[in-house]
């Protein structure tokens, strides 16, 4: 069985791919652009472990090149493909909306258009919690009517409606997983976590945003991708919707005063709302937890510990 991987650089998609690798009948081909979003070098570190594995390869590829994944496409004959290639970042997407055209929305019809005329069995992609915006019908269910508040959110709901379209018209089965801030080992240095023990551990101040007000879903790394595995053997009925979320809303200042007991001490500065964010995501997972009976999530401050004391041992590549 062969399986494409986009985004195989990323934390998400480098995550799954360590897991999917423990798995030696499978062949994996990861693909990533390897953009300076954030720090390269992380990136391609994630990628030399991965290469540690026998049953991965890896290219550098951009999901915008439809003549090079074209190619890729007729080599492997893929069984599988999992998208985790995208611009993310929801501030980002105000300052650079190209960005997001040219990977969330051209890159990503080039992949879903490939899977169809290659008779790909199982086309899972990353949505986000962003397509619901500011509703707040607590946890927000995945039938809610969506409302993107910022342009990332907006080309994701897109990829929604794309898959909606290809499984009304071709009847192609497709995965959307609507995730809700996750964190853990290898986590990305934009995010608020890493930002913060970046702060703490070399010196710098740390920005704030809304006061520290804001309420997240916080969703722990190995959940997502155990939920992930989970839900490769499960049945896909048509343009299936997830939410992948913790179901426990925990606010900023709850995190913050936890890492301020195991890390050393920095300037915290206080910021205003930033007028893209939304105040509180707080997802439901009842519907993901029928599908594939997956209980045991991480418990929080567990979680918490682990991502710092990972962060700790390996805090030169967040330099
Ligand atoms: N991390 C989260 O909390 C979160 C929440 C909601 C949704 N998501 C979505 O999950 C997916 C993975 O997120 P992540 O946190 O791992 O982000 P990430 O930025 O770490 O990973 C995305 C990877 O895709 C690559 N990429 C970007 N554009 C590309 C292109 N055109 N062609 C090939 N590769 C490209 C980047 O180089 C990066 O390595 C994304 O689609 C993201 O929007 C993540």
């Amino acid at each position: 069985m062969t399986i494409l991987i986009t985004g195989a650089a990323g934390f998400i998609g480098n995550n799954f791919c360590h897991k999917l690798a423990k798995n030696k009948k499978l062949n994996l081909i990861g693909i990533d652009s390897l953009n300076n979003y954030y720090a390269v070098k992380i990136k391609r570190h994630r990628i030399k472990r991965l290469l540690k594995n026998n049953n991965i390869k890896f290219y550098q590829i951009n999901i915008k090149d439809k003549k090079k994944l074209k190619n890729l496409f007729k080599k492997y004959k893929f069984d599988e493909v999992y998208n985790f290639a995208a611009q993310a970042g929801v501030r980002y997407s105000e300052v650079n909306p190209t960005a997001y055209i040219d990977s969330n929305i051209t890159g990503f019809i080039n992949l879903i258009k490939l899977s169809k005329d290659f008779k790909v069995k199982k086309f899972f992609y990353a949505s986000s919690s962003s397509v619901y915006g500011d509703l707040n019908n607590f946890p927000l269910k995945e039938s809610e009517k969506l409302n993107p508040k910022n342009f990332y959110g907006m080309t994701k709901k897109l990829n929604e409606d794309i898959a909606r379209n290809f499984f009304e018209n071709y009847k192609f089965k497709s995965v959307g997983l609507r995730f809700f801030t996750v964190f853990g080992e290898w986590g990305r240095p934009d995010m608020f976590m890493f930002k913060y023990l970046t702060a703490a551990y070399y010196k710098k101040k740390f920005y704030l945003n809304n006061y520290g007000n804001h309420v997240r879903d916080f969703t722990y790394i190995d959940d997502a991708t155990n939920i992930l595995l989970k839900l490769r053997n499960k049945s896909i009925k048509k343009n299936d919707i997830y939410n992948i979320s913790s179901n426990n809303p925990i606010g900023l200042k709850q995190i913050l005063s936890f890492f301020q007991k195991i890390s050393p001490k920095t300037q915290i500065v206080k910021r205003e709302f930033q007028k893209s964010d939304v105040y509180k995501t707080h997802g439901s997972n009842k519907v993901v937890i029928e599908k594939t009976k997956y209980k045991k999530f991480e418990n929080v401050k567990e979680a918490l510990k682990k991502t710092h004391d990972w962060y700790f041992k390996n805090k030169k590549y967040y330099k």
